[in-house]
């Protein structure tokens, strides 16, 4: 094998999922129809959906808020691992994707185990709070990244000891390292650090990834 020809990251992503994962025509129907959203192809992979579905599993999750629903295909895999006795609440800021997520999730026969609060996420997971609302097992943060401290607070509020935390794009092709960053996300994700760096509330960890999305990661932690 030449340099040419070598094994590309998305090329061992591809076979590892076709080896692996099992997405159902629902699954790659809403993954396709991110086209039809505000941010086009933004949508996690099928991967790291099997991973998200894994993880929720694993923690027993029955209760799962999501910040970002976009076209709905993470909620999907969330949707299924919690079971139908399970409750997904997911927050999404435009009514265009929700229309797109509500869709898929009729189609991926999970509509009525899952809500979708229309609107800024602060304010949506503000009134679950307000409601008094049973605390989540699992929250899975991948919305608009400058919010992403707001979105950590509002977790360990909505949460109890042991609910496991997970965040999206951590990584940003390295940028976060760039402590000069003007880019809002880079800046949202350090302050996601910073939070986590200095809360004793928090485990917390961060691992990169690579595959057909390119080089990116999340952070996995657990209110304590
Ligand atoms: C962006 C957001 C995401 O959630 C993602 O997975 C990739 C990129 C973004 O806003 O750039
Ligand atoms: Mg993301």
């Amino acid at each position: 094998m030449t340099d040419q020809d070598a094994p590309t990251a998305a090329a061992v992503d591809r076979y590892l999922t076709d080896m692996l994962v099992n997405e159902d025509e629902a699954l790659r129907l809403a993954r396709e129809s991110s086209a039809e959203t505000t941010a086009p192809g933004i949508e996690i992979t099928p991967a790291q959906g099997a991973f998200l579905a894994l993880i929720a599993q694993i923690a027993g999750a029955r209760r799962v808020l999501e910040f970002g629903t976009l076209a709905g295909y993470s909620t999907i895999w969330i949707a299924r691992a919690v079971g139908p006795e399970g409750h997904v609440v997911t927050c999404e800021l435009s009514e265009q994707n929700a229309a797109v997520a509500r869709r898929n999730l009729e189609r991926a026969g999970v509509s009525e185990r899952v809500d979708i609060l229309v609107g800024p996420a602060l304010d949506s997971a503000r009134s679950l709070a307000q409601e008094g609302t049973e605390p989540f097992d699992l929250v899975f943060v991948d919305a608009d990244k400058p919010n992403n401290p707001g979105y950590l607070e509002q977790a360990v509020q909505l949460g109890r000891p042991g609910t496991v935390l997970i965040v999206d794009n951590v990584v940003r092709g390295g940028a976060i390292v760039d402590a000069s960053s003007e880019d809002p996300n880079v800046i949202g994700v350090r302050a996601l650090m910073d939070a986590l760096h200095d809360d004793p509330r928090i485990d917390a960890t961060a691992l990169q990834t690579v595959g057909l999305k390119g080089w990116d990661g999340f952070s996995l932690a657990r209110i304590r």
